[in-house]
Protein backbone atom coordinates (compact mmCIF):
# COMPACT_ATOMS: atom_id res chain seq x y z
CA UNK A 1 0.00 0.00 0.00
CA UNK A 2 1.29 3.12 -1.04
CA UNK A 3 0.58 6.18 1.15
CA UNK A 4 1.90 8.82 -1.23
CA UNK A 5 -0.94 10.00 -2.81
CA UNK A 6 -2.43 9.97 0.76
CA UNK A 7 -4.62 13.58 0.43
CA UNK A 8 -6.25 15.26 3.46
CA UNK A 9 -9.69 16.16 2.89
CA UNK A 10 -10.13 19.81 3.86
CA UNK A 11 -12.51 18.98 6.80
CA UNK A 12 -9.28 16.25 8.14
CA UNK A 13 -7.26 19.65 8.45
CA UNK A 14 -7.49 21.31 12.66
CA UNK A 15 -7.48 24.86 13.07
CA UNK A 16 -3.86 24.98 14.72
CA UNK A 17 -3.64 25.21 18.60
CA UNK A 18 0.17 25.96 18.07
CA UNK A 19 -0.45 29.70 19.91
CA UNK A 20 -1.27 27.55 23.01
CA UNK A 21 2.52 26.34 22.93
CA UNK A 22 5.00 27.92 24.94
CA UNK A 23 8.20 26.51 23.62
CA UNK A 24 10.17 28.01 26.54
CA UNK A 25 7.93 26.32 29.06
CA UNK A 26 7.04 22.43 27.83
CA UNK A 27 5.44 20.41 29.99
CA UNK A 28 6.07 16.18 29.62
CA UNK A 29 2.37 14.93 28.12
CA UNK A 30 -0.21 17.77 28.63
CA UNK A 31 -0.18 19.66 25.10
CA UNK A 32 -0.98 17.63 21.92
CA UNK A 33 -0.18 18.84 18.51
CA UNK A 34 -3.27 18.99 15.48
CA UNK A 35 -3.46 15.72 13.98
CA UNK A 36 -3.35 12.34 14.60
CA UNK A 37 -2.67 9.36 12.12
CA UNK A 38 -5.76 6.69 12.46
CA UNK A 39 -5.59 3.24 10.51
CA UNK A 40 -7.91 0.07 11.09
CA UNK A 41 -7.04 -3.30 11.00
CA UNK A 42 -10.44 -5.66 9.80
CA UNK A 43 -11.28 -8.40 7.44
CA UNK A 44 -7.90 -9.21 8.17
CA UNK A 45 -5.88 -6.13 7.00
CA UNK A 46 -4.82 -2.73 7.65
CA UNK A 47 -7.59 -0.37 5.70
CA UNK A 48 -6.31 2.79 4.28
CA UNK A 49 -4.85 5.18 7.22
CA UNK A 50 -6.28 8.35 7.83
CA UNK A 51 -5.02 11.99 9.10
CA UNK A 52 -7.34 13.14 11.52
CA UNK A 53 -7.68 16.31 13.95
CA UNK A 54 -5.97 15.40 17.37
CA UNK A 55 -9.61 14.10 19.12
CA UNK A 56 -11.50 11.87 21.30
CA UNK A 57 -12.16 8.77 19.63
CA UNK A 58 -15.81 6.86 19.90
CA UNK A 59 -15.36 3.08 21.51
CA UNK A 60 -18.03 0.93 22.87
CA UNK A 61 -18.07 0.04 25.89
CA UNK A 62 -17.40 -3.65 25.22
CA UNK A 63 -14.63 -2.53 23.65
CA UNK A 64 -11.92 -5.83 24.26
CA UNK A 65 -8.72 -4.02 24.82
CA UNK A 66 -10.49 -2.17 28.05
CA UNK A 67 -11.24 -5.61 29.44
CA UNK A 68 -8.36 -7.87 28.48
CA UNK A 69 -5.57 -5.44 27.75
CA UNK A 70 -4.53 -6.26 23.67
CA UNK A 71 -2.96 -2.62 23.76
CA UNK A 72 0.40 -1.94 22.76
CA UNK A 73 2.33 1.24 22.28
CA UNK A 74 6.01 2.98 21.53
CA UNK A 75 7.79 5.97 22.19
CA UNK A 76 9.92 8.04 19.74
CA UNK A 77 10.77 11.46 19.44
CA UNK A 78 11.50 13.89 16.25
CA UNK A 79 13.91 16.67 16.72
CA UNK A 80 14.69 19.79 14.24
CA UNK A 81 18.07 20.39 13.05
CA UNK A 82 19.63 23.55 12.59
CA UNK A 83 17.68 24.36 9.37
CA UNK A 84 14.74 23.73 10.60
CA UNK A 85 14.55 20.03 9.17
CA UNK A 86 12.61 17.03 11.17
CA UNK A 87 14.87 14.40 12.17
CA UNK A 88 13.50 11.65 13.53
CA UNK A 89 15.66 9.16 15.81
CA UNK A 90 15.34 5.17 14.94
CA UNK A 91 11.80 5.11 13.84
CA UNK A 92 12.80 1.84 12.17
CA UNK A 93 13.35 0.17 15.58
CA UNK A 94 10.34 1.68 16.85
CA UNK A 95 8.67 -0.19 13.94
CA UNK A 96 10.43 -3.16 14.61
CA UNK A 97 9.76 -3.29 18.39
CA UNK A 98 5.85 -2.63 18.48
CA UNK A 99 5.64 -5.50 15.97
CA UNK A 100 7.20 -7.73 18.24
CA UNK A 101 4.85 -6.56 21.07
CA UNK A 102 2.29 -7.36 19.06
CA UNK A 103 3.02 -10.67 18.19
CA UNK A 104 3.57 -11.33 21.86
CA UNK A 105 -0.08 -10.06 22.40
CA UNK A 106 -1.91 -11.99 19.67
CA UNK A 107 -2.15 -8.83 17.44
CA UNK A 108 -1.32 -8.48 14.14
CA UNK A 109 1.97 -6.63 12.83
CA UNK A 110 1.52 -2.78 11.14
CA UNK A 111 3.08 -2.79 7.64
CA UNK A 112 5.86 -0.71 7.57
CA UNK A 113 4.57 1.48 4.70
CA UNK A 114 1.52 2.63 7.22
CA UNK A 115 4.11 3.58 9.86
CA UNK A 116 6.61 4.80 8.05
CA UNK A 117 4.87 6.50 5.48
CA UNK A 118 2.10 8.01 8.17
CA UNK A 119 4.47 9.35 10.57
CA UNK A 120 6.02 10.82 7.31
CA UNK A 121 2.92 12.88 6.68
CA UNK A 122 1.76 13.55 10.07
CA UNK A 123 4.98 15.10 10.61
CA UNK A 124 4.80 17.52 7.42
CA UNK A 125 1.51 18.60 8.59
CA UNK A 126 2.86 19.70 12.26
CA UNK A 127 6.18 20.18 11.52
CA UNK A 128 5.25 23.57 13.90
CA UNK A 129 4.84 21.51 16.47
CA UNK A 130 8.97 20.21 16.82
CA UNK A 131 10.20 22.47 19.20
CA UNK A 132 13.44 24.12 18.06
CA UNK A 133 14.39 24.70 22.08
CA UNK A 134 17.62 22.62 23.42
CA UNK A 135 16.41 19.73 25.35
CA UNK A 136 13.14 19.54 23.93
CA UNK A 137 11.55 17.02 20.93
CA UNK A 138 8.08 16.22 19.30
CA UNK A 139 7.38 12.71 21.64
CA UNK A 140 5.53 10.41 19.25
CA UNK A 141 2.74 7.85 20.70
CA UNK A 142 2.08 5.22 18.16
CA UNK A 143 -0.17 2.66 19.88
CA UNK A 144 -2.58 -0.48 19.00
CA UNK A 145 -5.36 -1.72 20.71
CA UNK A 146 -8.16 -4.60 20.37
CA UNK A 147 -11.49 -2.84 19.07
CA UNK A 148 -13.87 -6.05 18.77
CA UNK A 149 -17.23 -4.98 20.63
CA UNK A 150 -17.09 -8.59 22.40
CA UNK A 151 -16.26 -9.68 25.99
CA UNK A 152 -15.53 -13.35 25.17
CA UNK A 153 -11.84 -13.36 26.38
CA UNK A 154 -10.45 -14.22 22.70
CA UNK A 155 -7.97 -12.34 20.45
CA UNK A 156 -9.78 -9.61 18.54
CA UNK A 157 -10.71 -9.70 15.20
CA UNK A 158 -10.27 -6.04 14.79
CA UNK A 159 -7.86 -3.65 15.96
CA UNK A 160 -7.12 0.53 15.51
CA UNK A 161 -3.22 1.76 15.35
CA UNK A 162 -2.84 5.45 15.76
CA UNK A 163 -0.11 7.72 15.99
CA UNK A 164 -0.47 11.24 18.05
CA UNK A 165 2.56 13.58 19.44
CA UNK A 166 3.02 15.86 21.65
CA UNK A 167 5.99 18.36 22.61
CA UNK A 168 7.89 17.67 25.67
CA UNK A 169 10.97 18.62 27.09
CA UNK A 170 12.42 16.74 29.84
CA UNK A 171 10.37 13.57 31.13
CA UNK A 172 12.37 13.93 35.07
CA UNK A 173 13.48 17.46 35.96
CA UNK A 174 16.15 15.99 39.01
CA UNK A 175 18.95 13.28 39.62
CA UNK A 176 16.57 10.60 40.73
CA UNK A 177 16.34 8.61 43.88
CA UNK A 178 15.51 5.16 43.67
CA UNK A 179 14.70 2.14 45.71
CA UNK A 180 15.43 -1.65 45.17
CA UNK A 181 12.43 -3.07 44.96
CA UNK A 182 12.51 -5.80 47.25
CA UNK A 183 8.67 -7.58 46.86
CA UNK A 184 6.68 -7.06 44.29
CA UNK A 185 7.43 -8.08 40.51
CA UNK A 186 7.21 -6.79 36.89
CA UNK A 187 7.84 -9.74 34.69
CA UNK A 188 8.81 -13.32 35.23
CA UNK A 189 10.50 -15.20 32.70
CA UNK A 190 7.60 -16.17 29.94
CA UNK A 191 5.91 -13.38 30.30
CA UNK A 192 5.44 -10.72 28.51
CA UNK A 193 7.98 -7.91 30.29
CA UNK A 194 10.34 -7.40 26.79
CA UNK A 195 6.69 -6.66 25.31
CA UNK A 196 5.68 -2.29 25.48
CA UNK A 197 2.40 -3.71 26.42
CA UNK A 198 0.04 -1.24 28.30
CA UNK A 199 -0.46 -3.87 31.14
CA UNK A 200 3.19 -3.79 32.10
CA UNK A 201 2.80 -0.45 33.11
CA UNK A 202 -0.73 -0.55 34.40
CA UNK A 203 0.71 -3.33 37.01
CA UNK A 204 3.84 -1.39 38.03
CA UNK A 205 1.49 1.99 39.03
CA UNK A 206 0.80 0.72 42.74
CA UNK A 207 4.71 -0.69 43.67
CA UNK A 208 5.85 2.73 42.54
CA UNK A 209 3.52 4.72 44.38
CA UNK A 210 4.32 3.03 47.10
CA UNK A 211 7.64 3.69 46.88
CA UNK A 212 6.89 7.78 46.13
CA UNK A 213 5.36 8.18 49.49
CA UNK A 214 8.14 6.36 51.29
CA UNK A 215 10.33 9.94 49.30
CA UNK A 216 11.69 7.73 45.94
CA UNK A 217 10.77 8.73 42.69
CA UNK A 218 11.10 5.34 41.06
CA UNK A 219 11.91 2.01 41.98
CA UNK A 220 14.17 -0.31 40.66
CA UNK A 221 13.21 -4.05 39.51
CA UNK A 222 14.97 -6.96 40.62
CA UNK A 223 14.38 -10.64 38.82
CA UNK A 224 11.11 -12.58 40.12
CA UNK A 225 13.20 -15.65 41.17
CA UNK A 226 15.08 -14.05 43.54
CA UNK A 227 14.72 -10.77 43.39
CA UNK A 228 19.19 -10.91 43.44
CA UNK A 229 19.44 -9.56 39.47
CA UNK A 230 18.53 -5.74 38.75
CA UNK A 231 16.23 -5.83 35.69
CA UNK A 232 14.93 -2.32 34.99
CA UNK A 233 13.20 1.08 36.52
CA UNK A 234 9.60 2.23 35.76
CA UNK A 235 10.42 3.81 32.93
CA UNK A 236 13.97 3.42 31.57
CA UNK A 237 16.62 0.85 31.16
CA UNK A 238 19.26 0.85 33.70
CA UNK A 239 22.93 1.36 33.38
CA UNK A 240 26.18 1.66 35.95
CA UNK A 241 29.68 2.54 35.74
CA UNK A 242 31.41 0.07 37.92
CA UNK A 243 35.13 0.75 38.33
CA UNK A 244 34.99 2.73 35.14
CA UNK A 245 33.00 -0.14 33.28
CA UNK A 246 29.69 0.43 31.38
CA UNK A 247 27.66 -2.38 32.94
CA UNK A 248 24.17 -3.10 32.65
CA UNK A 249 21.79 -6.16 32.40
CA UNK A 250 21.31 -7.95 29.37
CA UNK A 251 17.80 -7.56 27.41
CA UNK A 252 16.04 -10.56 27.57
CA UNK A 253 11.80 -11.83 27.87
CA UNK A 254 11.48 -9.99 31.24
CA UNK A 255 13.40 -6.52 30.05
CA UNK A 256 12.19 -4.36 27.23
CA UNK A 257 15.15 -3.73 24.81
CA UNK A 258 15.53 -0.08 24.97
CA UNK A 259 16.44 1.76 21.78
CA UNK A 260 18.23 4.48 23.71
CA UNK A 261 20.32 1.58 25.80
CA UNK A 262 21.41 0.36 22.37
CA UNK A 263 21.99 3.19 21.05
CA UNK A 264 23.99 4.58 24.36
CA UNK A 265 25.92 1.14 24.23
CA UNK A 266 26.90 1.78 20.56
CA UNK A 267 28.09 4.85 20.95
CA UNK A 268 30.06 3.88 24.41
CA UNK A 269 31.56 1.13 22.64
CA UNK A 270 32.69 3.76 19.57
CA UNK A 271 33.96 6.11 22.28
CA UNK A 272 36.39 3.62 23.16
CA UNK A 273 34.59 2.31 27.02
CA UNK A 274 34.32 -0.95 28.10
CA UNK A 275 31.22 -2.01 27.98
CA UNK A 276 29.77 -5.63 29.67
CA UNK A 277 26.17 -6.46 28.97
CA UNK A 278 25.79 -9.15 32.07
CA UNK A 279 23.39 -9.96 35.16
CA UNK A 280 24.32 -6.57 38.34
CA UNK A 281 23.31 -8.61 41.24
CA UNK A 282 21.74 -6.35 44.07
CA UNK A 283 24.82 -7.36 46.01
CA UNK A 284 27.39 -6.30 43.34
CA UNK A 285 25.99 -2.63 43.65
CA UNK A 286 26.47 -2.67 47.55
CA UNK A 287 29.63 -4.45 47.32
CA UNK A 288 30.96 -1.50 44.68
CA UNK A 289 29.18 1.18 46.59
CA UNK A 290 30.87 0.48 49.75
CA UNK A 291 34.46 -0.08 47.72
CA UNK A 292 34.04 3.81 46.65
CA UNK A 293 33.46 1.84 43.25
CA UNK A 294 30.19 2.29 42.30
CA UNK A 295 31.14 5.81 40.30
CA UNK A 296 27.75 6.03 37.98
CA UNK A 297 24.00 5.02 37.54
CA UNK A 298 21.49 6.40 34.96
CA UNK A 299 18.22 5.32 33.23
CA UNK A 300 17.87 5.39 29.42
CA UNK A 301 14.35 5.85 27.32
CA UNK A 302 13.08 7.86 24.90
CA UNK A 303 11.33 9.81 27.52
CA UNK A 304 14.00 9.83 29.95
CA UNK A 305 17.07 10.04 27.66
CA UNK A 306 19.72 9.92 29.72
CA UNK A 307 18.23 10.35 33.59
CA UNK A 308 20.90 10.63 36.09
CA UNK A 309 20.45 8.71 39.42
CA UNK A 310 21.53 10.56 42.70
CA UNK A 311 20.78 7.92 45.30
CA UNK A 312 20.17 3.90 45.34
CA UNK A 313 18.22 2.83 48.41
CA UNK A 314 18.31 -1.03 49.34
CA UNK A 315 17.43 -2.30 52.60
CA UNK A 316 18.18 0.64 54.94
CA UNK A 317 21.04 1.52 53.31
CA UNK A 318 20.95 5.16 50.97
CA UNK A 319 24.25 4.60 48.56
CA UNK A 320 24.10 8.10 47.40
CA UNK A 321 26.18 8.41 44.33
CA UNK A 322 29.16 10.79 42.85
CA UNK A 323 27.85 14.12 41.55
CA UNK A 324 26.33 14.63 38.60
CA UNK A 325 28.62 16.78 36.76
CA UNK A 326 31.78 14.70 37.35
CA UNK A 327 30.37 11.89 35.27
CA UNK A 328 32.75 11.08 32.75
CA UNK A 329 30.83 8.78 30.93
CA UNK A 330 26.58 9.40 30.90
CA UNK A 331 27.75 13.44 30.70
CA UNK A 332 29.62 12.51 27.80
CA UNK A 333 27.14 10.29 26.06
CA UNK A 334 24.24 12.06 26.69
CA UNK A 335 26.55 15.17 24.93
CA UNK A 336 27.11 12.93 22.19
CA UNK A 337 23.29 11.19 21.14
CA UNK A 338 22.05 14.82 21.80
CA UNK A 339 24.48 16.17 18.72
CA UNK A 340 23.47 12.97 16.65
CA UNK A 341 19.65 13.54 16.74
CA UNK A 342 19.85 17.02 16.28
CA UNK A 343 22.46 16.82 12.94
CA UNK A 344 24.88 18.39 14.88
CA UNK A 345 26.79 15.51 14.93
CA UNK A 346 27.61 12.94 11.98
CA UNK A 347 24.93 10.08 11.68
CA UNK A 348 28.32 7.44 11.82
CA UNK A 349 25.36 5.18 13.12
CA UNK A 350 22.66 5.58 10.26
CA UNK A 351 20.34 6.43 13.17
CA UNK A 352 18.50 9.71 12.02
CA UNK A 353 15.70 9.39 9.49
CA UNK A 354 15.32 13.09 7.57
CA UNK A 355 12.35 14.05 6.68
C1 LIG B 1 9.22 6.06 26.58
O1 LIG B 1 10.32 6.28 27.05
O2 LIG B 1 8.91 6.45 25.45
C2 LIG B 1 8.22 5.33 27.29
O3 LIG B 1 7.42 4.70 26.67
C3 LIG B 1 8.16 5.47 28.73
C4 LIG B 1 6.89 6.08 29.07
C5 LIG B 1 5.99 5.20 29.74
C6 LIG B 1 6.85 7.50 29.33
Amino acid sequence: MSLDMLTIPAQCVAESRIAELDYNNIEFGKIFADHMLVADYKDSAWQIPQILPYGNMSLSPATSAIHYGQSIFEGMKAYKDANGDILLFRPLDNFRRLNKSAERMCMPAITEDIFMQGLEQLLRLDAAWVPPTPGCALYIRPFMFATDEFIGVRPSSNYRFAVFTCPVGAYYGQALKVAIEPHYVRSAEGGAGFAKAAGNYGAALLPAKAMQERGYHQLIWTDAREHKYIEESGTMNLMFVLDGKLITPPVSTTILAGITRDSVLQLAQGLGYTVEERKVSVDELVEAYKAGMLQEAFGTGTAATIAQIATIHYDGLDMDLPAVEGREISNRISTELDKIKTGEAPDLYNWVHRI
